[in-house]
């Protein structure tokens, strides 16, 4: 009888799934992760050029001065009636409007107008704090920075590096880097003999969040590294494969709401008397290793449909980068210019 009872109020359940708070979206009510996002590479960025591309769900224009001097970030359109800047041309320092001819200088305001009018006192575009370093050019998603990019503990002169930029993807760039924090899947599938825990060395600041790994890889490779998530979209992982220091950045743009756009900046250190061709080897391995892991993660990230739902001793540090990035800052100072 007691079973019976059991069973008919086991079927009279209807089953619920568990799920942990859940984590905004980017672009979920107008605002986005406040960090530091790749707009375009250097090489791609000449002296007088000028370069649209997607950012933050509108379009923004990094462009350089024809002396070759910093990269500038801007919002893509003129505000006189709204053409797009990446069809108009830098003139000195300044970039002109292909359609009426108006001229805006480094910082977004506009200095004059085409026909010789007046400026409006509040013609400006948004701009955007630039940086640019590690041959990338980055835009920070506020009025100013809330925090600076990392440094290499090498400088430029000393490193051998490789970079290229990826396919955009169908998923936002926190939960690409839920995946670096997702310590269960470090064993499945990657199949890390982990040497500790990483979950136990995990680290939370206000505006990163990382942990220790020391592991044997398949192919008996040595990995020894500390991984970093500076905002919610940069990877940054630097230590040693097989006993030699290299490091990976793997910075995401975001082009919009559910979308990322990945740039692989790697690298290692010329060891004293070392020629190009024996470093540029270590790098043939290191990258080999790298692309074989994102290789097993590729499949899995194309197709997830992420929802935080039961997660157990071994997810840890993921439940710490959820809550991380439910407090992330947000914020969209640009949304009126960028579309
Ligand atoms: S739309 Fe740019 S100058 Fe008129
Ligand atoms: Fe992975």
């Amino acid at each position: 009888m007691a079973g019976s009872e059991r069973s008919e109020n086991h079927l009279s359940e209807s089953p619920r799934r568990e799920l942990a708070p859940p984590v905004p979206g980017e672009g979920e009510g107008g605002v986005f992760s406040q960090s530091w996002f790749p707009v375009c590479l250097s090489v791609d960025l000449k002296p007088g050029c000028v370069v649209g591309a997607g950012f933050l769900g509108g379009r923004v224009v990094a462009f350089r001065g024809e002396g070759g001097g910093p990269a500038r970030v801007v919002s893509a359109y003129c505000v006189h009636v709204g053409a797009d800047l990446s069809v108009g041309e830098v003139v000195g320092e300044r970039l002109r409007c292909r359609f009426h001819g108006w001229r805006y200088g480094g910082d977004g305001r506009c200095v004059a107008t085409g026909i010789g009018d007046p400026v409006p006192p509040r013609a400006r575009l948004f701009r955007f704090p630039t940086v640019e370093r590690y041959g990338i050019v980055w835009a920070f998603n506020g009025e100013e920075p809330l925090f600076e990019l990392p440094e290499l503990p090498y400088p430029d002169d000393e490193l051998v590096v490789r970079r290229s930029m990826l396919d955009e993807m169908p998923v936002e760039p926190w939960l690409v880097q839920a995946h670096t924090m997702d310590l269960q899947h470090l064993s499945l599938p990657h199949e890390f003999e982990l040497a500790e825990d990483p979950n136990d060395s995990v680290r939370v600041g206000r505006y990163s969040v990382g942990f220790d790994l020391r592991a044997r890889l398949r192919g008996d490779a040595d990995f020894d590294v500390r991984v970093d998530i500076h905002g919610t979209n940069i990877f940054w992982q630097t230590g040693t494969l097989d006993g030699r220091w290299f490091f990976w950045i793997a910075p995401l743009a975001i082009p919009g709401p559910g979308r990322s756009r990945a740039t692989f900046v790697f690298g290692a250190r010329r060891e004293e008397g070392e020629d190009t061709v024996a470093a540029e080897a270590f790098l043939d391995r290191a990258f080999s290793v790298m692309m074989d892991l994102f290789n097993d993660d590729t499949p899995v990230l194309g197709t997830i449909r992420f929802r935080p739902g039961l997660l157990t001793r071994s997810d840890r540090a993921l439940d710490r980068y959820l809550q991380y990035v439910r407090d992330y800052p947000r914020a969209n100072p640009a949304a009126d210019f960028l579309v």
